[in-house]
């Protein structure tokens, strides 16, 4: 997992070399086919998501090294706002870069809603939160860390291994090959806000279920608040990360 956020980010850094060596060539300079558009006149979808967000998130929006943004479940939960907000100032943990030219990227607004519009009407499922309450999107304060602790060994562990100790040993019953979301260094990369949204909203493709799939009953916010507070607590804080509110 570490390793393939570490080689996605210098992948996508390369990425962007390439893409600024391709912008400082364009000035007059016009090569041969056909005329290629000024960066801030696309708007189309295909183009501006994998430009800017296929490196890490998935050619397709999922199998990347970040949230899967290919999941229904996922953008109905976070909503056209938190999308915007998200895309437009960058995630708390600053690996998410922010893209919105206020914020110090590249996009224009009306690029972010073509992106934000364009993942919801491709990869959306209207409906699909329908009679069902999930957890919401945002936690409403901290949790308790022991509760968290039981709550991981007794829904997450079969799959990701439990603390140190529990997945040195071998999971007899483990039928997914899952990361070890526990690993300190993993934690230090991704945001307490990340971690909520893919507990709630799983990652369908990859086999992570959401809120619902984890026991005989689903989890409360209560659980995923706790949940999420007690990684927390072994997240390895680097100074200078601002991530480990
Ligand atoms: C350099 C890698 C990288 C790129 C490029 C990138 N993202 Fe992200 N993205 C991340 C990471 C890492 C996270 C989790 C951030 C965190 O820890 O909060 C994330 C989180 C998100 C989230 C929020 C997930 C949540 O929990 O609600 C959205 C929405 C998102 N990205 C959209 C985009 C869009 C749209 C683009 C392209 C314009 C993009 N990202 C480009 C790495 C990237
Ligand atoms: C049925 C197996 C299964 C269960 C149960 C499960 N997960 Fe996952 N989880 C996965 C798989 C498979 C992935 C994607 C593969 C991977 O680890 O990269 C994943 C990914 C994740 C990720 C993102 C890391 C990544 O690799 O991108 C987090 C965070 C996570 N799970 C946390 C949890 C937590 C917390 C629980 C308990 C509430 C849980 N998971 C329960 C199978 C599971």
């Amino acid at each position: 997992m570490m390793d393939r956020l570490r080689a996605g980010f210098a992948f996508a850094g390369l990425g962007c070399v390439t893409l600024a060596l391709m912008a400082c060539q364009a000035p007059g300079k016009p090569g041969p086919g056909p005329e290629v558009p000024r960066p801030s006149h696309v708007l189309d979808f295909a183009t501006l998501y994998q430009q800017n967000c296929a490196a890490c998130h998935g050619v397709d929006g999922h199998r990347g090294i970040a949230v899967s943004l290919a999941n229904p479940v996922y953008l109905a939960l976070a909503g056209k706002d938190v999308l915007i907000n998200y895309t437009a100032k960058g995630g708390p943990g600053n690996l998410m870069p922010p893209f919105a030219r206020s914020y110090g990227g590249t996009l224009t607004d009306q690029q972010i809603d073509v992106l934000v519009d364009g993942m919801i009407s491709r990869w959306g499922h209207p409906g699909i939160l329908a009679g069902s309450t999930p957890p919401p999107y945002a936690a409403a304060g901290k949790g308790d860390p022991a509760a968290g602790h039981t709550d991981f060994e007794q829904y997450c562990a079969r799959c990701h291994g439990g603390d140190a100790a529990h997945a040195a040993a071998p999971a007899l019953n483990k039928t997914v090959q899952a990361g070890p979301v526990t690993n300190p260094d993993y934690l230090a990369l991704i945001s307490d806000q990340s971690l909520r949204s893919t507990i709630i909203a799983g990652m369908p493709d990859e086999g992570m279920p959401d809120w619902r799939g984890f026991g005989p009953k689903p989890l409360t916010d209560h659980e995923v608040t706790d949940i999420v507070t007690w990684l927390a607590t072994l997240r390895q804080t680097t100074p200078g990360q601002t991530n480990a509110k």
